[in-house]
């Protein structure tokens, strides 16, 4: 039995006892390449759920949570050591910034003037760029209240940086709660009006990671339309309705039934979903997901107006991960709530200008349960 003392948002507060398991551990992870030290958290709920974040992109490393039988299984697809995410890898887990998805042409207008980011995706810039978010290390604090705890990551992302206008203060900070939900909660300032959108892309296998496909995985995704794009994946800029088509999962399916009648190279769902009014203010879930012989359930609530459903298409067997298992293509799946992508040249959709003086923040819930087949 410890008694704590922490400090959140600046106010000192006195946790109750509690036993060693319900804990927060804070570890060395390894060095950066530039010989940053890399931290390793451990959270631990009063369910035994274990959630493991690390500073190096403020990333998602493990979540253990129990199936129908109380078994648990490591349900994040990624590495069990720094090296690995320290090489080239599909964003495992990653905090996704100053701008998730993509931006068409890799160019944008403020205020007058163009700014041009590095092009990452053909001519497109994706996920941040060259070094987004997800390859920087963060300062990061451990909480603890009398219900949940938690690790609250910063960092200020420099005026120019990947392109960007601004200095911009960032915290994400992510609670482990005593009901098995993960939340992630964002919030940034600037000195300079600048586009934001951030997500997280952890891909999930609800059977475990390397338990082969989550093609059996049935998914609900409270949308009934999609930002249009062209074949690069840049939106029109209209909705498009997702009725009849194989990209409809208002009523759950399972995701492998229509795979393969999506025309896209390589084939798979990566689509961003427009939420119904529903899922806003975290009221209903945005998307459920159910692996039918753990049990294991995924519910996903987000402030955010979009949800990208991806189903590791680009995944080709070439990387090696936890375990030594080879990553193929539908090893995971990812659901990543942001704003719609290339919102920053489309004046129609919901806009995505942090100005001075406003404070952004936005929070996505991943909350797992487990039921009977
Ligand atoms: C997002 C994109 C995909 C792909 C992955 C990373 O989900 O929408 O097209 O780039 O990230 O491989």
């Amino acid at each position: 039995m410890i008694l704590r003392f922490i400090c959140l948002a600046g106010v000192l507060m006195t946790s109750t006892f509690s036993s060693a398991a319900d804990d927060v551990i804070r570890t060395p992870f390894g060095k950066t390449k530039e010989g940053e030290a890399v931290d390793i958290f451990t959270l631990q709920n009063s369910k035994g759920m274990k959630v493991r974040l690390i500073t190096f992109g403020a990333t998602i490393q493990s979540i253990e949570v129990p199936d129908n039988k109380g078994k648990m299984a490591d349900v994040i697809v990624g590495f069990d050591t720094l090296e690995g995410f320290l090489t080239e890898h599909p964003y495992f887990g990653g905090t996704i910034g100053r701008v998730c998805n993509r931006i068409g042409n890799a160019k944008f207008s403020l205020d007058g003037k163009e700014y041009t980011l590095a092009a990452n995706n053909g001519p497109h810039s994706l996920h941040g760029g060259k070094k987004g978010f997800d390859r920087k290390n963060w300062t990061a604090e451990s909480f603890i209240t009398t219900i949940d705890r938690g690790v609250r990551f910063t960092r200020t992302s420099p005026d120019g940086e990947e392109g960007y206008p601004g200095n911009v203060r960032l915290g994400v900070t992510f609670t482990l709660t005593n009901d098995n939900a993960l939340r992630i909660e964002y919030d940034a300032i600037t000195d300079k009006s600048t586009p934001i959108n951030l997500t997280n892309h952890a891909y999930f296998n609800l059977a475990g990671s390397g338990n082969g496909t989550i093609l059996d995985h049935q998914i609900m995704i409270n949308a009934t339309q999609q930002t249009a794009t062209d074949e690069t994946l840049i939106p029109t800029g209209k909705l498009a309705p997702v009725a009849g088509t194989p990209i409809d999962f208002t009523k759950s399916a399972k995701i492998g039934e229509r795979i393969k009648e999506i025309k896209a190279t390589p084939i798979g769902y990566d689509h961003n979903y427009v939420l119904e009014a529903s899922s806003k203010d975290l009221k209903a879930p945005a998307a459920v997901v159910r692996e039918p012989n753990s049990g294991r359930v995924m519910e996903v609530y987000t402030t955010e107006p979009g949800l990208q459903f991806y189903t590791g298409n680009f995944l080709d067997g070439t990387i090696k991960g936890k375990k030594g298992a080879t990553y193929n293509q539908y090893n995971g799946f990812c659901l990543e709530s942001q704003h719609y992508p290339d919102s920053v040249n489309k004046k129609e959709f919901p806009s995505t200008i942090l100005k001075p003086g406003e404070k952004f923040s936005s929070t996505t819930t991943y909350k797992f349960l487990a039921v009977a087949e």
